[in-house]
């Protein structure tokens, strides 16, 4: 029996596809490899096409005894989801919907999800839990959010079990050095951050020093991919085990500013690091922390490896002996 892994070329997908492995997991993995890269699917079994293309799905389920699946194939800029709206509809959506349809199909009644912070939109109160507001304040969080409710409504109808894990800030690389995080074009603070130490940029933008926080810059909670993925682990072994579906959030309840995030960069890399104010961002809550008790209780999540200098020295580890990203490797 394996377990699919759509998007399993991602960043996060690629960190769980690794844990997975870690555990002698029989893994399947469907990539388009839009985003994605080949060289970070660490082991397991490689169909590269795309959700919406029926006859290629019919194939995976065919081919192999899918238990259970977890689903990261989704597009996941917030910029771009408000600029091409159709593009985050027709992928993150409809791909969602062909994907449900084909478990239905194969009697695969296992899903756990890749979901978003994005889906709270402003919050009301820090930290968030998952049963506070939703209101999302970008296309991207609004196509994630109807994913969820669509797993939901396939609950209802024909029993399909989910999980749904939403992220905060996912960063850092794998122990290892094997696999990293490497997005074209990139748009996260530390990948960012990192870049300008090793001096493919002139200096990291601080979008914003003007929030009503103790710096005047936003708020994160960051917290370590390969805590993430090991989320997913637990969230399938819940699946396994008959529970039911459910939804958690995945941070660590502690927040760290822009300018906190790149003093501890300067510490970590040694570099100098310049920074630039600039304006704010649109759309940029000013303080996003998670209550993960939900997560730490039920799943039994223990994350361990989420203190800041520990995230920020594993991705410094990964971007100084991958400057190019996966594209180094091809040399
Ligand atoms: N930032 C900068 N300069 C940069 C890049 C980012 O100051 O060059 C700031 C942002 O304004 C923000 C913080 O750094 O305050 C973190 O920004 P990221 O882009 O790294 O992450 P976000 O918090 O915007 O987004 C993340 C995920 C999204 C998800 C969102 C949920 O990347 O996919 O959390 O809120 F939707």
């Amino acid at each position: 029996m394996a377990v699919l892994v759509t998007g399993g070329a991602g960043y996060i997908g690629s960190h769980t596809v690794a844990a997975l492995l870690e555990r002698g997991e029989d893994i399947v993995v469907v990539d388009n490899l839009q985003q994605g890269h080949k060289d970070a699917v660490l082991g397991g079994k490689m169909y590269v096409g795309d959700l919406r293309d029926s006859d290629l799905m019919d194939r995976v389920f065919e081919e192999n005894s899918i238990e259970a699946v977890i689903h990261f194939a989704a597009n996941s800029l917030v910029g771009e989801s408000m600029s091409n709206p159709a593009k985050y509809y027709h992928n993150n959506v409809y791909g969602t919907l062909c994907l449900l349809e084909k478990m239905t199909q194969y009697n695969v009644g296992r899903i756990v999800f890749s979901s978003t912070a994005a889906t709270y939109g402003e919050p009301e109160s820090v930290p968030i839990h998952e049963h506070d507001r939703t209101m999302p304040t970008n296309t991207y969080g609004e196509t994630k959010l109807a994913m969820e409710r669509m797993m939901h409504w396939f609950d209802v109808a024909h029993g399909l079990k989910y999980v749904s894990l939403r992220y905060f800030n996912a960063a850092g690389a794998h122990a290892s050095g094997a696999i990293g995080e490497d997005h074209t074009p990139e748009t996260h603070l530390l990948p960012l951050i990192l870049q300008t130490a090793l001096g493919k940029r002139s200096h990291i933008s601080v979008f914003g020093e003007d929030y009503p926080t103790e710096d005047g810059t936003c708020i994160r909670d960051y917290i370590h991919v390969s805590d993430l993925a090991d989320a997913h682990v637990l969230a399938v072994e819940r699946l396994r085990q008959g529970g039911d579906s459910a939804i958690y959030n995945l941070g660590i309840g502690q927040g760290f500013s822009v300018k906190q995030m790149i003093d501890i960069a300067r510490q970590v890399t040694g570099r100098e690091i310049p920074a630039k104010a600039e304006p704010r961002r649109a759309g940029d809550p000013a303080v996003l922390i998670a209550s993960s008790s939900r997560a730490r209780e039920e799943l039994g999540w223990n994350p361990t490896r989420s203190r800041l200098e520990d995230i920020i020295s594993s991705a410094w580890g990964w971007h100084s002996a991958n400057p190019d990203g996966y594209s180094t490797k091809k040399q």
